[in-house]
């Protein structure tokens, strides 16, 4: 007898986790279908060959219109949905914060109310964060409190306690949030903190730019590669019972600690001077690569996040493979090899 292929539906198919979650599933034999929103810019950038060679059905909608998405879940009669979907960037929620919580609360509420009117036994998987704990103490697991600090850390915790957990216990609904530390990989948006530094510096070994700019130092992360975060996503909907689970390397740097890195991997040597917003870093020439930019600090800051996934290991036997120093030579290859030509 042959069994009925699974359909899944991505929401926020564009951005880096959503075309690596596709890529997956595809592989794995599922129906693919990705909310598409409209942009002035190429949102298939990521997505080109799936596209093309028809493997992917792309659907145009966003998380702010009800229509939209009641028509995404009637297409696609989804087994199983990924929200992914949001306005991801921490800092911009700060001079954004109502479309942050429209896209990011509100747009949850939307996707359940419809998902379960065309299944009720559909499987979700929610795309929630480590920027929910905020200021509590690493390392920090499933059991630690939340204390967000930020209005995207805000809104993605109501969105997991009122949606992931309320519905759950209330509706019965089958949705799990994967609560992910900071994952990324050469396609990481140029905004964030990693990328910004891999493009800069290449540009900078390959003379195509003098230097560039960031904010805080000294904030720590626990960053993983976006790769094997997305299989965790899919784990987690293949238990029995729906669960929440942390999703994390376990060992945390500081954004310091990436600019060595990343330097290291391109020798280029570099030694800083001054402190504070006058601190520089230079090339063994001398020459300024990098200064600090009070813009670029936010209003409120995470300082520390280290994740402790042993649940994640021990249920549902995920473990990252990419190790830090890892992840940032292939973001620097990628880099490299990209702006060579
Ligand atoms: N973006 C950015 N740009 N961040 C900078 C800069 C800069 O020029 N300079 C220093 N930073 C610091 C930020 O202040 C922050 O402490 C750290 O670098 C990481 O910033 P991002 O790369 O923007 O990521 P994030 O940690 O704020 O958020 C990411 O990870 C979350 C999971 O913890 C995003 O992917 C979120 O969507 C995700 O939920």
């Amino acid at each position: 007898m042959k069994l009925k292929r699974k359909s899944a539906l991505i929401t926020g198919i564009t951005g880096q986790d959503g075309s690596y979650l596709a890529e997956f599933l595809v592989a794995k034999g599922y129906k693919v279908y990705g909310l598409v929103r409209r942009t002035s810019t190429d949102p298939l950038a990521r997505l080109e060959s799936l596209y093309f060679s028809h493997k992917v059905t792309f659907i145009n909608g966003n998380m702010r219109d009800s229509a939209a998405l009641q028509r995404a879940v009637e297409i696609a009669k989804p087994d199983e949905i990924y929200n992914l979907a949001a306005q991801s960037d921490v800092g911009i929620s700060f001079t954004c914060p109502e479309e942050t919580m429209e896209v990011n609360y509100h747009g949850l509420g939307r996707l359940l109310y419809e998902a379960m009117k065309v299944n009720p036994k559909v499987r979700i998987y929610q795309a929630s964060t480590s920027e929910m704990f905020g200021r509590s103490k690493p390392p920090q697991s499933e059991k630690t409190d939340f204390h967000p600090v930020s209005p995207y850390g805000e809104a993605k915790l109501r969105a997991h306690l009122d949606y992931v957990v309320g519905y759950r216990e209330k509706h019965g609904l089958y949705i799990c949030s994967g609560i992910l530390f900071n994952h990324e990989s050469p396609r990481r948006g140029k905004h964030f903190v990693t990328r910004k530094i891999t493009h800069s510096l290449a540009k900078i070994k390959l003379g195509l730019q003098d230097k560039f700019e960031l904010g805080n130092l000294e904030a720590k992360r626990d960053w993983g590669f976006a790769g094997d975060y997305i299989e965790a996503m899919w784990m987690m909907l293949q238990k029995p019972m729906p669960e929440d689970f942390v999703v994390a390397t376990g060992e945390s740097h500081t954004v310091r600690d990436f600019v060595e890195e990343a330097a290291g991997a391109l020798n280029i040597k570099i030694s800083w001077h001054g402190k504070g917003l006058r601190e520089l870093a230079k090339d063994e020439g001398g020459k300024v690569i990098l200064s600090i930019n009070k813009s670029f600090f936010r209003p409120e800051e995470v300082v520390y996040l280290l994740g402790n996934s042993s649940k994640a290991r021990k249920v549902l036997g995920w473990k990252p493979k990419v190790k830090f120093k890892e992840l940032v030579k292939l973001m620097i290859e990628h880099d490299l090899k990209n702006l060579a030509h």
